[in-house]
C-alpha cells in the first residue's frame, strides 16, 4: 500500500452537510421539495450535474436556460461559500488529523480526489494543504464519479499503480469509482449503504481511520 486517495466532502470535515442545507435553500426557491433521502443521490456529484438532477426531481428540467441553469448554480455556490467562510481548523472531522500525521510518518503518499472545485480553499481553511501530494482538479478528467477517473488521475500524479492505493469515500458514487479503479475502498458510513455500494472496508465514523486496522485489512483483501 503506498498511497490513500480522499474524497473531502463527508470524509475530512462535514461540508457534505453545507451541501445539503446549499441545495435545499436553491431547491426550496424555485419551488422544489428537498430532502435528506434525495441529498443522498447528490454526494460525489458535481455541481453543474446536480443542479440537473434536482431539475429533473422537480420535474422542471426543461423550463430553464443553460444561462439560467448556470446562475441557479453560481446562486447556490454562494450560499455554499458563505457557509464555507465560518470553517476554523477545529472542523477537521475526529482523528483525521491524526491518521495524515500517520501516513506521513510511514511514507505514504496522500492524495485528494474530490469533485469540489472549492476543495483547495477548504484544505487550506483547515490548515492541512501541505500533507496532500496531489490536488486533483475535478476540471482535468473527463467523468466525474461514480466513473473512476479521478481516482485514477490521482494515482497517476502519485506515480503508482491503482492496486497499491486505498480510497475512502463517503458517497455511493465515489466507493463506486474507487473500485472501477481497481483500487481497495473504505467507505466511512452506514454499514448496509456502503456495503451495497461494494466498500471493501466499512467504517462508522472517522475515528476509525487507523493505519495499522486499514494495513490488515488491506493485505487480507490482496491474499
Ligand atoms: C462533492 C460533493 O464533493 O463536490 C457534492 O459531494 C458537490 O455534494 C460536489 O456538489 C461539487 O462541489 P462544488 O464545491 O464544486 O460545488
Ligand atoms: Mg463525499
Amino acid at each position: 500500500m503506498k498511497a490513500v486517495i480522499f474524497d473531502l466532502d463527508g470524509v475530512i470535515t462535514d461540508t457534505a452537510e453545507w451541501h445539503y442545507l446549499a441545495w435545499k435553500d436553491l431547491a426550496n426557491s424555485i419551488g422544489i421539495d428537498f430532502n435528506r433521502e434525495f441529498n443522498e443521490e447528490l454526494k460525489g456529484i458535481s455541481r453543474m450535474e446536480s443542479l440537473e438532477k434536482i431539475l429533473e426531481h422537480g420535474g422542471v428540467a426543461d423550463q430553464y436556460s443553460e444561462t439560467e441553469k448556470l446562475a441557479l448554480a453560481n446562486t447556490k455556490n454562494e450560499k455554499y461559500v458563505q457557509l464555507l467562510t465560518q470553517m476554523k481548523p477545529e472542523d477537521i472531522f475526529p482523528g483525521v488529523k491524526e491518521f495524515l500525521e500517520e501516513l506521513k510518518k510511514n511514507d505514504i503518499l496522500i492524495g485528494l480526489a474530490s469533485a469540489s472545485k472549492n476543495a483547495p480553499a477548504i484544505l487550506e481553511s483547515l490548515k492541512i494543504t501541505s500533507y496532500f501530494q496531489t490536488v486533483v482538479d475535478p476540471e482535468e478528467v473527463a467523468n466525474g464519479k461514480p466513473a473512476p477517473d479521478i481516482f485514477l488521475k490521482a494515482a497517476e500524479k502519485l506515480a503508482v499503480r491503482p492496486s497499491e492505493c486505498i480510497g475512502i469515500e463517503d458517497s455511493t458514487a465515489g466507493i463506486s469509482a474507487i473500485k472501477d479503479a481497481g483500487m481497495f475502498a473504505v467507505g466511512v458510513g452506514t454499514v448496509e449503504k456502503m456495503k451495497q455500494a461494494g466498500a471493501d472496508l466499512v467504517l462508522e465514523n472517522t475515528n476509525q481511520l487507523v493505519l495499522s486496522l486499514l494495513l490488515e485489512e488491506f493485505s487480507t483483501k490482496q491474499n
